[in-house]
């Protein structure tokens, strides 16, 4: 019963900061459920798939409503010249992307407030989260 109103705040919390991240641009939230941090299929189906696309190529739902087009993550090895940029993906959900102005969230706000500022599973989603990026390169 604690569990599930516990559950209950984060998602209300984590749906405000999610709210004025996006505020000043596209008016569109969306809600940042609960996901296990073990799972990267999960959590790119909810937090990233939205903007990305579930194939990754950046027709996601709420694409059409963003200043700009959400990046290819299917094609991050092919631009790379055929590497996939690890540490590129790991520095970008830990500080978001380089210039101020992308809509892209600041993930690594909020994987720390959902995990009540455990840097253990903030890390652990982050590395799971890029293991399934490198599953939806194209070859
Ligand atoms: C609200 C829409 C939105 C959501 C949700 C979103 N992104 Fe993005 N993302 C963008 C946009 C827009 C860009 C392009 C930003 C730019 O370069 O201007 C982007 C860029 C990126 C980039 C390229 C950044 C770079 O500098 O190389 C990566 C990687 C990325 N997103 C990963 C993710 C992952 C992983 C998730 C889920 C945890 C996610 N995004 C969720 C909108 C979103």
């Amino acid at each position: 019963m604690l569990k599930r109103l516990l559950f209950a705040c984060i998602f209300a919390a984590l749906a405000t900061t999610m709210g004025h991240a996006l505020d000043h641009q596209a008016k569109i939230i969306i809600p940042i459920g609960p996901t296990s941090p073990a799972d990267g299929k999960q959590m790119y189906t909810s937090y990233c798939a939205p903007c990305h696309g579930v194939d990754g190529r950046g027709h996601g739902t709420a694409s059409s409503a963003l200043k700009a087009p959400p990046t290819d993550l299917s094609n991050l090895a092919a631009a790379n010249g055929g590497k996939f940029p690890v540490s590129h993906l790991v520095s970008v959900l830990r500080y978001g992307v380089e210039h101020p102005a992308a809509e892209m969230p600041d993930w690594n706000q909020i994987f720390a407030r959902m995990n009540q500022v455990n840097p253990i599973i903030r890390d652990q989603r982050t590395s799971n989260l890029v293991d399934y990026l490198r599953t939806l390169q194209v070859r």
